[in-house]
């Protein structure tokens, strides 16, 4: 297993097309989150009762998977003292991002973007957000040059908006409506 390499002092300059796209990612969401009418469309939700607790428990499991994330990104950096598999960070991301789709697809097209409660404001902006974020990290992760701060602060930002999307989404409705499938 290879532990990353010291990080690179190359300048931020590298970052500017992944920035911008994450950026644009982030505001395309956004926009049509706002300019779309909302369709309340729901689709089946296998196994649940309904999309609510569908999207709840989704969201948990890619909540639970960038916990993963981040500790085997801890081991890949070597602040763990144990060696965990590369293909541990990168397998869990996948799959963290997979779980995000069908949720935010329901949320976009289903809900748009709401402001009318400030728990639905602040989740909706960091479920943009998060795109954006994932969007720059992805494209900033073949640059080499980048400056070694790159990947942990991109990495930080979106495990921050996945928690943040959790308490304002999930851990609301297990608090308010219930732990229910
Ligand atoms: C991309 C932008 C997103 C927008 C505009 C958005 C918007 C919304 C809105 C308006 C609701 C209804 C809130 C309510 O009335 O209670 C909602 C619910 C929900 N969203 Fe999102 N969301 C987005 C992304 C995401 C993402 C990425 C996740 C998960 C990773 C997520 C997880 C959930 C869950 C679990 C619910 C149901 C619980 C609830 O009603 O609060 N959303 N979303």
């Amino acid at each position: 297993m290879t532990t990353l390499q010291q990080p690179s002092r190359g300048t931020a300059t590298v970052l500017l097309l992944p920035l911008l796209a994450g950026g644009l990612a982030a505001l395309a969401l956004g926009v049509y989150g706002r300019a779309h009418t909302p369709t309340g469309f729901a689709v089946g939700p296998a196994g649940f009762s309904a999309a609510l607790p569908m999207k709840a428990w989704l969201t948990t499991g890619a909540f639970v998977l960038a916990i993963v994330q981040v500790v085997s990104a801890l081991s890949m950096w070597g602040r763990l003292g144990v060696e965990i598999p590369d293909g541990v960070h990168r397998w869990s991301g996948r799959l963290a991002f997979l779980l995000t789709i069908p949720v935010a697809f329901h949320c976009l097209y289903a809900l748009g973007l709401q402001y009318d409660v400030p728990r639905v404001l602040a989740h909706s902006l960091l479920g943009c957000f998060f795109y954006g974020v994932f969007t720059a990290k992805m494209l900033a992760l073949p640059k080499r040059d980048a400056p070694g701060w790159t990947l942990p602060v991109l990495g930080g930002l979106a495990f921050t908006a996945l928690v943040g999307l959790w308490l304002t989404s999930s851990f609301w409705f297990f608090t308010v409506v219930g732990v229910k499938v």
